[in-house]
């Protein structure tokens, strides 16, 4: 106690201390002595003790090792879990040869039979109870090799090979009950070793692999002040471990009861234990909420997507926010005949890495040449795995678990079809063919009425089929654009970089004096304002229908939005813009017309309301182009009508970011 103490003080102390007190303050146990429930033993500076305890409600008594000098009774490790004590009467032993027991029973974890001449057991300040000769230092049995819930600095999480033994970390089933719960934060050694989180036998997180100086999936740990991180892989032994740079600083990871990796570390002077860091953190660290080839992104809304290539497995799932199922290729890889690229995510949080393989000493480009001659490969990224040499990481089948990471530097390549990979690369030798006025003469049979499929703000549309058979749909701008000839062909070369399943894909282009034509996919399903309010010729269309229609055009107004390189607002969303193809998937169209006819200059001036539901706060109006809000504007209104199924069922709402659709709710961030 200090000196000058106030008795209020010294009675806290005493309160607080009271196991402390109970104590002789010796750290050894011979086979000889006893320690009975209600003594503890105590590590030689005083860090830990051991002892008989019970843990919350419990009457239990458990023999467990914890905090000697904390204020609150932190307990880091437990005898016998499986096997508690049920009065006050227990007793500890060390037998002759070496082995633990509470009253004459074997309940410590680990063998049954140690031979020792003269042990002792004796709790080491780091923690650790250990067994051993008395003039040896060399460790007969440890509990750090038989770890509970909590890692502590010095521990190792992981394997030794050689013997066999697995140190895992398993959640107490209850703060009342220590015995193992269903968590285990274990080393996984398939594929590529990384840490893992298993709700029973399902993996709930992972770590990704070490990439020299932390795991890739924790962007965090390399930055961290006053720790040291290690991981070791070798013919012996592969582990996690961690220290702390200073004895002062305090911490602890565990998994805890309901899954989660928690670092904590002591606050002195609130008196509490802080949680540092812990995982998984938010939906796209769970294991693969977007299944097989999906892609996690926290900005995105839906957070699911596909990586570049791919398309849903189960649309209809998807749209019920239910990704699990994940994506299938468009493309089949064409293995055999060596033509397949590859697409490159950046920020990559990596896909699981237990169906992959390091491949040491390969180049990047080496290892894309040893991924296309295996035609199982499916993606492979740079790797520093083992800490200096430089390699390559290669997938074999399916991409799980992908995600992108904002600080993250690790670009995932991604296998695709040599067809996918030129919808995505986004370079500027994209070829949008300027189309013959005879090509489109004839693919309209000289533009014949009949061929017209309807009439857009921007001119009639006509149906058209080129000698190869493909079918198009020609729009020809009615109003002249303001721009020369190289001013259209940058805008259509632009827009035709928009690529998103949700957004007509444009084909080419036409120009003929001062005609200007745009070539689009055919969607055989016409437009969604025929489907709903053609009481004649419409579909009946169902609630789950209507529902993957909305987030199909959210998503694709998401990518116009935020996604594309180039911002695009359609400013003239409505249900006769949205058109559907053969699968009833909705594709916007007419993106990207306000910069053809250079609309946005004179909005501005004229505050002139564009678009069908076309209300604009003049707020709204910001530096000459109207802001996101006003798509979402209409966007609203069309929710509205495609849920209603009537026409112009106007609701302008005043704060429409988020729209709850029954119990789904569908996020448009502006
Ligand atoms: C401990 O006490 C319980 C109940 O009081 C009794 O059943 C048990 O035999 C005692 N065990 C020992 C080792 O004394
Ligand atoms: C420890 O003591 C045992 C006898 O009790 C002896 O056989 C052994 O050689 C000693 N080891 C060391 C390292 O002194
Ligand atoms: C951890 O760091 C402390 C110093 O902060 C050092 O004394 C101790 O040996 C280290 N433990 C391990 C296992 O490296
Ligand atoms: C955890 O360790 C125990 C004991 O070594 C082992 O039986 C169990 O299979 C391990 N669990 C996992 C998920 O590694
Ligand atoms: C390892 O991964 C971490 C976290 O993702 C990252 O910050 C660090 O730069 C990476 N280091 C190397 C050598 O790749
Ligand atoms: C587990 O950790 C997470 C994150 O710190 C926390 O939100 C959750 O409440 C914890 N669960 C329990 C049972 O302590
Ligand atoms: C909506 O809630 C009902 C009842 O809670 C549930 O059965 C249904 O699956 C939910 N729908 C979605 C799309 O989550
Ligand atoms: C490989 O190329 C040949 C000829 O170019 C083509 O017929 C065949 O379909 C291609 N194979 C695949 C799997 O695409
Ligand atoms: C990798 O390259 C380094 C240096 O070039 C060399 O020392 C090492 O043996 C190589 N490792 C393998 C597995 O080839
Ligand atoms: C492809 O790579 C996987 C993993 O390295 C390997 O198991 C398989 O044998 C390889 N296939 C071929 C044809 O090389
Ligand atoms: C748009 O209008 C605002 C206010 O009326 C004005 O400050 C701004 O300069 C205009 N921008 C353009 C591009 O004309």
């Amino acid at each position: 106690m200090r000196k000058g103490s106030t008795m209020k003080q010294l009675l806290t102390h005493v309160f607080l201390f009271t196991l402390f007190h109970h104590s002789f303050a010796i750290d050894t146990l011979k086979p000889n002595e006893y320690l009975l429930d209600g003594k503890t033993l105590v590590s030689a500076k005083g860090n830990f003790a051991l002892g008989f305890f019970s843990p919350g409600d419990s009457k239990n008594r458990y023999v467990g090792i914890w905090y000697n000098k904390l204020p609150v009774q932190t307990v880091v490790w437990v005898a016998n879990r499986l096997s508690p004590i049920a009065a006050t009467n227990g007793t500890l032993q060390l037998n002759g040869q070496g082995v633990l027991t509470i009253n004459s029973k074997i309940v410590f974890p680990g063998p049954s039979v140690i031979r020792l001449n003269n042990p002792v057991a004796q709790l080491l300040d780091d923690g650790n109870l250990v067994v051993k000769e008395a003039n040896s230092s060399e460790f007969a049995w440890q509990s750090f090799d038989y770890p509970t819930d909590t890692l502590l600095p010095g521990m190792k999480l992981g394997w030794d090979l050689r013997t066999g033994l697995n140190r895992n970390l398993t959640a107490w089933q209850s703060d009342n009950d220590p015995s193992p719960g269903s968590y285990v934060a274990s080393m996984d050694l398939k594929g590529i070793p990384q840490l893992t989180v298993w709700s029973g036998s399902a993996k709930r997180w992972s770590s990704g692999p070490w990439n020299g100086t932390a795991f890739s999936n924790i962007p965090k740990m390399s930055s961290l002040n006053g720790f040291l991180f290690n991981f070791i892989s070798n013919e012996d032994e592969v582990y996690y471990m961690y220290n702390t740079t200073d004895p002062k600083i305090v911490s602890r990871l565990m998994v805890n009861q309901s899954g989660t990796l928690e670092r904590f570390v002591w606050i002195d002077s609130a008196g509490k234990w802080n949680v540092f860091w812990y995982a998984p953190n938010g939906q796209c660290e769970e294991y693969s909420p977007c299944g097989p080839f999906g892609l996690c992104d926290l900005k995105g809304s839906p957070i699911c997507s596909c990586l570049q290539g791919f398309t849903p497995k189960s649309p209809q799932d998807w749209a019920l926010m239910d990704a699990s199922s994940g994506c299938v290729r468009r493309t089949a890889l064409d293995c055999k005949n060596k033509t397949d690229g590859f697409m490159i995510l950046d920020h990559a949080a990596l896909p699981d890495t237990s169906n992959a393989i390091v491949h040491t000493n390969l180049s990047l480009n080496e290892c894309r040449t040893t991924c296309l001659t295996n035609c199982s490969c499916t993606g492979y990224t740079s790797a520093d795995i083992r800490g200096g040499g430089s390699g390559c990481i290669i997938w074999v089948d399916e991409l799980i678990d992908s995600g992108t990471i904002p600080n993250v530097v690790q670009d995932l390549y991604v296998r695709l079809a040599a067809a996918d990979v030129a919808s995505v690369t986004d370079d500027d030798e994209l070829e949008l063919p300027q189309l013959q006025w005879n090509t489109v003469m004839a693919a309209t049979e000289n533009f014949a009425i009949n061929n017209i499929l309807g009439e857009g703000g921007f001119g009639p549309v006509y149906k058209g089929k080129l000698t190869e058979g493909q079918e198009i749909a020609v729009k020809r701008l009615s109003r002249n654009s303001a721009q020369g000839v190289d001013e259209f062909k940058n805008e259509v070369i632009l827009i035709a970089k928009l690529q998103h399943r949700n957004l007509v894909r444009l084909l080419g282009y036409c120009i003929q004096g001062v005609e200007r034509m745009l070539v689009y996919e055919y969607m055989s399903k016409g437009s969604l304002d025929a489907l709903l309010f053609d009481k004649e010729h419409g579909m009946h269309l169902d609630w789950q229908a209507r529902l993957r229609i909305i987030v199909g055009i959210a998503r694709g107004l998401l990518y116009l939005h935020q996604d594309s390189r180039f911002r695009i607002i359609h400013r003239d969303l409505k249900a006769s813009n949205i058109l559907l193809d053969a699968e009833m998937n909705p594709k916007i169209s007419d993106f990207g017309m306000a910069r053809i006819f250079g609309e946005d200059e004179t909005i501005n001036k004229t505050r002139k309301v564009v678009g069908t539901y076309g209300y604009m706060a003049p707020e709204y109006a910001l530096n000459g182009i109207f802001s996101v809000k006003s798509d979402v504007f209409s966007f609203g209104v069309l929710v509205l009508e495609i849920i209603s199924g009537q026409r112009n069922k106007g609701v302008y709402l005043s704060e429409p970011h988020l729209y709850l659709l029954g119990n789904v709710s569908i996020y448009l961030v502006p």
